[in-house]
């Protein structure tokens, strides 16, 4: 009977310290990267770059987007993206991001990090800042609390904000790609965002790096390289 309950209880204690492990993303080993910025910035293009490299020295990378990034989070992302939903308000639409989130944090991100793993995000909170906080004008302030929930403590080590001017990047936009909900807004609610974007990295200098986008891919990309080169020098140097 002892025995029985040895066995119950080592069972039990891997399920909890596995729980424990996703609750708690302080505790990680990974590394978590954002993408963020504005329409035609080029994120998705660099995000693949930057994985391929790291992939090819042999780090274990997750590459993910969002909304979306799981099976629920992608109907979340059907619902925001439908042109049809023009009617959407935009409180319904910042819970609707957050919710994406709170699924993608759950499901892939914290196991991720929990993992060792090196997580590369396509958006992440600081889009809904930007986007609904700024360009819906909800205000910065309150989608931050929204999302404290959502979370569940995963923050970015790095992000990097692809700063291109609106102008250039909705004349990238124009005419490559299948107009979504989220492409069909006034130019002044994309100039409202690269606003709120340029407030962020002004106040959390020590995680944003903005990267000029309007120079050529592989000047970016090789830009982008040089900053993974030195924080990792620097983790490796710290850690040692
Ligand atoms: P993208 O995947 O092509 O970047 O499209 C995502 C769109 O969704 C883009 O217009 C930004 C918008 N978005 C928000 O408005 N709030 C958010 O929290 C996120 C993640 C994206």
């Amino acid at each position: 009977r002892s025995r029985e309950y040895r066995h119950y209880s080592q069972a039990h204690c891997r399920e909890y310290n596995q729980c424990m492990k996703r609750a708690m993303p302080a505790g990680r080993q990974g590394f978590f990267i954002v993408f963020e910025g504005g329409e035609g910035a080029g994120k998705s293009v660099q995000a693949s770059l930057l994985v391929a490299k790291l992939r090819a020295q042999g780090h274990a990378v997750v590459v993910t987007r969002e909304p979306g990034g799981t099976r629920i989070g992608e109907q979340i992302r059907a619902i925001t993206h439908n042109p049809e939903n023009v009617d959407l308000d935009a409180r319904a639409e910042a819970y609707l991001m957050a919710a994406s989130r709170a699924q993608h944090v759950a499901e892939i991100i914290a196991p991720a990090l929990s993992d060792g793993r090196i997580v590369v995000c396509d958006r992440f909170v600081d889009s809904t800042i930007a986007y609904q906080g700024y360009g819906r004008g909800l205000g910065p302030d309150v989608i931050a609390r929204l999302n404290e929930l959502a979370v569940n403590g995963a923050k970015p080590d790095l992000t990097f904000f692809l700063n291109v001017p609106v102008e250039v990047g909705l004349a990238r936009r124009e005419g490559s790609v299948k107009k979504d909900r989220m492409d069909l807004q006034e130019k002044e609610f994309y100039t409202r965002v690269h606003e709120g974007y340029l407030t962020l990295a002004k106040t959390s200098p020590a995680r944003y790096v903005v990267i000029d986008a309007t120079a050529s891919v592989e000047e970016i990309a090789s830009d982008i390289w040089k900053i993974i080169e030195e924080t990792v020098r620097v983790r490796n140097g710290k850690n040692s």
